[in-house]
């Protein structure tokens, strides 16, 4: 039995630069983990199957799951074909714009690398991971990246800045692809704010990163989820300080500078709101 953790990632930037033919997005964003995470145990079995069990009854047990999905083309990859049980327990939203399932997906990778002793380096996991879904290849790297293209191509960003990260989760789900679907040119970014961000992490500038997080992806969602927008002006007003949306939402996220700041944060929401997280960079 072996364990992985799988950590959430939020968006510090989210830039669509316009449409590509094979019909994704081209993006550049600037992506996050933070310690919020699911724990996957993954065990070998004697028979050829692959199984999934979970704490909670929400998530498939089968392919649409993108954990079994990631196990599958592992096995396509490597040619072994060996039975294995994921258990996953689960603590990141789901449907949430934190790539929940995603994550998931890239400790399956990460975590069947040791198990079957395939010793693939990460670019490795990455490109097996590019063919589950496009938030897979950072998950698989961790820590901050910038990913290009339609989120398969990593960039590892270098930093040790770990402010605080308040989490709001409006209690509905948003699906991805009906968000780029909405999605029009008029709101493409005309430039990629991804270099500025980076600077600020470097230099440790909590004000500049704040000021700098952007998502082209938020006036969609707003448009087509207007509690959400409610929500986050409410949640604005509430933390005197400004909210921003993760990947295609729904969740929504400050940044705090520290942990008293974010405690004292946390529990005034959580006197409107249910599902509030606090949690913190991973570098
Ligand atoms: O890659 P993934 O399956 O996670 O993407 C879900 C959906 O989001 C895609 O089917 C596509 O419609 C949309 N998408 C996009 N451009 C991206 C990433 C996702 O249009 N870069």
């Amino acid at each position: 039995m072996l364990l992985e953790r799988a950590y959430a990632k939020i968006n510090l930037t989210l830039d669509v630069i316009g449409k590509r033919t094979d019909g994704y997005h081209e993006v550049d964003m600037v992506m996050q983990s933070i310690d919020l995470s699911d724990q996957i145990w993954l065990e070998e079995l004697s028979n050829q199957r692959i199984e999934l069990e979970s704490n909670v009854a929400y998530i498939p047990q089968d392919a649409r799951n993108l954990a079994v999905a990631a196990a599958l083309a592992f096995q396509r990859y490597s040619g072994i074909r060996k039975g294995l049980k994921i258990w996953i327990d689960k603590q990141i939203p789901v449907a949430a714009g934190l790539a929940g399932g995603s994550t998931n997906a890239a400790a399956v990778l990460r975590g069947l690398n040791r198990l079957w002793r395939t010793n693939y380096s990460v670019g490795q996991l990455a490109e097996i991971g590019a063919q589950i879904g496009s938030d897979v290849p950072f998950c698989v790297y961790g820590g901050c990246a910038v990913a290009r293209g339609r989120g398969e191509i990593i960039e590892t960003v270098r930093h040790s800045f770990r402010p605080w990260v308040i989490l709001v989760k409006p209690s509905i789900f948003v699906s991805t692809a009906d968000i780029y679907r909405a999605l029009k040119s008029e709101n493409y970014s005309l430039h990629r704010n991804s270099t500025q961000m980076i600077e600020c992490l470097q230099a440790e500038d909590f004000i500049g990163l704040r000021e700098s997080i952007s998502n082209t992806l938020k006036t969609v969602t707003y448009h087509l989820y207007p509690e959400v927008e409610l929500l986050a002006h409410r949640v604005s007003q509430v933390i005197h300080a400004p909210v921003h949306m993760s990947g295609s939402g729904p969740t929504l996220f400050a940044l705090v500078p520290n942990q008293t700041i974010g405690q004292r944060v946390y529990n005034a929401l959580r006197g409107f709101t249910k599902e509030v997280y606090l949690c913190r960079f991973v570098v």
